[in-house]
């Protein structure tokens, strides 16, 4: 653990081994049907396009997640309690706890991040405009063993995980993370949660096929990053990006399409694709609040207050330790 004295931060670093880009490339592209994980969306570029994906008119999550937690802060902080200890899984650049700190005023903040540059550098900007907040912040894939520092043991935790990235798990998976989440926050402990709900399929579409094509430069990228770093010969005219609403999943579904028949290489191994065949490149599973509910009850925890916006279209969910 290391210890900075000028600040309020300390940093237990657990060393997260990256995923093996190759090796899990070729695995996936010689499944049937071919896939790619979508962790892999995330490299510089990708989260500069995800970035740019947040601000679309057509991508409401966000900005009506931002909505709801600025405009429900209060009655938040109250089901959240005095004096907690807010975990949050991914934290990223740590943005959206920002709108909850000074009303929530909680007695430390540990952020979960697997990328140790991101981790520090949202840190620093953190602490220097939250000089009184006590940061643990953990470098650790959050996905894999999830055991977090005894920081402050005689705060309550609060998981905090907006966002609706639980969406991008597999049902069975997100009921693994949310046990392992509910093992974390202990038994006097709580969840925040963003999950992204079923509407109109028009809506959904659009979410991730927006007129200015941000979506499909996200998804190709995967492409770019394959050509680039693992020496592959991906023709990008020949691949089109495909998402759509799934309604018996509940789930979008995001596709790359080759436009034809095709051989790729990719360092020593080649793949053939027919025209019209796809890789998988993401799901995105949304819920009805009783689903979503139900799906919490069942790995330990109580529902207590759902926040939705006027349209439905987006729920903050908090629950407590069942
Ligand atoms: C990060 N995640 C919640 C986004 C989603 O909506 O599933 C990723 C995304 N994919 C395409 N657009 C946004």
């Amino acid at each position: 653990m290391h210890t900075n004295s000028a600040t309020n931060l300390t940093f237990t670093d657990y060393h997260p081994v990256p995923a093996d880009f190759y090796e899990e490339i070729v695995a996936g592209l010689n499944q049937t049907p071919k896939r790619i994980a979508p962790k892999f969306f995330y490299d510089a570029r990708g989260s500069q396009l995800f970035e740019a994906i947040c601000d679309l008119p057509e991508y409401y999550p966000t900005r009506i997640e931002k909505k709801i937690l600025m405009d429900h802060v209060d009655a938040i902080s109250k089901a959240m309690g005095p004096h907690c200890c807010i975990i949050e899984p991914g934290s990223g650049s740590s943005d959206k706890v920002r709108l909850l700190l000074d009303a929530v005023n909680p007695r430390g903040y540990m952020p979960l991040e697997i990328s140790k540059h991101h981790l520090l550098a949202a840190m620093d900007r953190l602490t220097q405009d939250f000089p009184w907040l006590d940061v643990h912040a953990v470098c650790i894939d959050f996905t894999g063993d999830l055991t977090v520092p005894d920081h402050q043991d005689d705060a309550h935790r609060v998981a905090f995980f907006p966002g609706s990235s639980i969406g991008n798990f597999e049902p069975v998976d997100a009921m693994r993370f949310l046990r392992d989440l509910r093992a974390v926050v202990g038994d006097d402990g709580g969840l925040l949660i963003g999950v992204d709900l079923k509407k109109d399929e028009a809506t959904l579409n659009a979410a991730y096929n927006d007129a200015a094509g941000v979506t499909a430069d996200f998804n190709k990228n995967l492409l770019v990053r394959i050509n680039a770093e693992l020496d592959g010969d991906f023709d990008l005219e020949m691949f089109r990006h495909w998402a759509f609403y799934n309604a018996d999943a509940g789930r979008i579904e995001m596709h790359l399409v080759s436009e034809c028949a095709q051989a790729v290489r990719i360092g020593a191994h080649t793949f053939s694709f027919s025209e019209g065949e796809t890789i998988h490149t993401e799901n995105s599973y949304k819920y009805t609040v009783r689903e979503f509910q139900d799906l919490a009850r069942a790995t330990g925890f109580r529902p207590v207050e759902t926040w939705t916006d006027t349209n439905d279209l987006f729920s903050l969910q908090y629950f407590a330790a069942a």
